[in-house]
């Protein structure tokens, strides 16, 4: 029996696609990555946005052709599994199961049973298995699932439900099985890792869960594991503390790359999408990282166009982002979610504007990340290299700061951690000494 499972959204939907797979491969699937050469097809879905809801929606429509054709059980898995939107467009599209994130648990009885089942949302996340190791040199460890925060325009509350901190010792025991596998770096997954083993509730102020550690201590144990790399992603800024800073200035295995959404500068806003704190409030934890952790990465999320979103407002986004001199930015233009508040309460603006100012703040994204890129020319740097660049004879890693890194494959024959000095940049990857930047990139051609 063949399986194949496609994954939309974030790295917490790639862990969850590997526990798939894991729960599959113990009932004898064995796994290709052609729809057309599979008995099973899972898609793990993303509703964060209104695009990998449409991308769901164009691969349901192929899988539900490839059924008329032939015998096939399509599953429709992830957050979209979780919402009445998702669940009218599994029923339409035919699919045989439909189970949302907390209760991936379900798959092996809900194949039994064949017949279209929704064990969609139970009202807490249970867990799962650990995915075992797959060779990779990379993994991820979900420490947290779910979110109590309330942000106005996400859907991910509803669909991943509250927050639940894994207990420390699972934690650490899946930790220590990935570095037995000769795993080089591990990803502590949450959508707010920070706020691990704190007890229910919102803001600054959370009392620590009896019996957990808090996530500072949390990243000084699997420091002492033995990988070489520990990262960890996303934080929310309204829980990180000068605590969790120390443990990363202190920590040699953790890797200084913070991913720290701030989606917009505007006070307005960010009261009006419920963020909990102020641009003061973020400036100053931002100040305090880069007095501690001078050589961090910092890079964030930005949403353009929020419902009510005036030119003023748009343009304190642009200033802190200054400010800031963000390393990396993703950058979305606003989404909106049925069934989310802002949905409910604000009007949405129109298209043009929001692609607008998503284009401005492209600029200044484009500005400080050359910037910020070249400080790395003549340094030498770790890169993880994870195989072969997209062009030419090159390999392709990343450093500890989470830059891309582009490398000759005669420094670098095989996957691997390597030392390299940088010799060039652009705005979006560094490239080590004996590559030459293709013609045309931008870093000739940017101010
Ligand atoms: N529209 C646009 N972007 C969104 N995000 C979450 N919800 C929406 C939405 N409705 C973005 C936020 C979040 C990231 C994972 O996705 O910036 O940090
Ligand atoms: Fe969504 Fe806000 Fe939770 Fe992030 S912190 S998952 S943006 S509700």
């Amino acid at each position: 029996m063949q399986a194949c499972v496609i994954t939309l959204g974030c790295q917490m939907n790639e862990y969850d696609t590997h526990a798939i797979q894991s729960q599959l491969a113990s009932i004898g699937y064995s796994f290709v990555d052609d729809i057309h050469d599979a008995d099973l097809v899972l898609v793990n879905t993303c509703a964060v946005r209104g695009k990998p809801v449409e991308k769901a929606r164009s691969i349901l429509g192929a899988l539900r052709k490839e059924k008329k054709r032939r015998t096939v059980t399509i599953g429709l898995m992830g957050c979209l599994a979780q919402l009445p939107e998702g669940q009218a467009m599994g029923a339409k599209f035919g699919v045989d199961i439909m189970l949302g994130p907390g209760a991936l648990t379900d798959l092996i009885p809900a194949l039994r049973q064949g017949k279209f089942q929704n064990f969609a949302f139970k009202d807490e996340l249970r867990d799962y298995a650990p995915p075992p190791p797959n060779g990779a040199l990379s993994a991820h460890v979900a420490i947290t699932r779910g979110c109590n925060h309330k942000c106005t325009y996400c859907i991910v509350p509803t669909t991943r439900g509250p927050e639940v901190s894994r207990p420390a010792a699972d934690i650490l025991r899946e930790v220590e099985a990935l570095r037995d596998a000769g795993v080089v770096e591990v990803s502590l997954l949450g959508q707010n890792v920070n706020s691990y083993g704190l007890e229910p509730g919102l803001g600054p102020h959370r009392k620590p869960l009896p019996g957990f550690p808090s996530f500072a201590e949390l990243l000084r144990m699997v420091g002492q594991v033995g990988l070489p790399r520990v990262r960890f992603i996303t934080s929310h800024p309204i829980n990180f503390t000068d605590d969790i800073i120390a443990a990363i200035a202190e920590t040699p295995a953790v890797c200084q790359y913070i991913h720290l959404p701030v989606q917009a500068g505007a006070n307005r806003t960010l009261r009006r999408m419920a963020r909990e704190y102020t641009r003061e409030y973020y400036l100053d934890r931002v100040a305090a990282i880069r007095s501690q952790l001078p050589d961090a990465t910092l890079s964030t999320d930005i949403i353009c166009g929020f419902p009510g979103e005036t030119e003023e407002d748009f343009e304190e986004t642009l200033t802190l982002y200054d400010a800031v001199q963000f390393d990396m930015a993703f950058m979305f233009i606003y989404s909106e979610r049925e069934g989310t508040p802002a949905a409910a309460h604000f009007d949405d603006i129109p298209h043009p504007v929001k692609v607008a100012r998503l284009m401005r703040l492209i600029e200044r994204q484009k500005h400080w990340s050359w910037l910020n890129y070249r400080r790395w020319v003549g340094r030498m740097v770790e890169v993880l290299v994870k195989g072969p660049a997209h062009e030419g004879d090159l390999m392709q890693g990343h450093t500890r700061g989470n830059h891309t890194v582009v490398l000759p494959r005669a420094v670098a024959p095989k996957p691997g951690l390597y030392a390299v000095r940088i010799a060039h940049a652009t705005p979006h990857m560094l490239y080590a000494e004996g590559v030459a930047i293709p013609e045309g990139r931008p870093a000739a051609t940017a101010a």
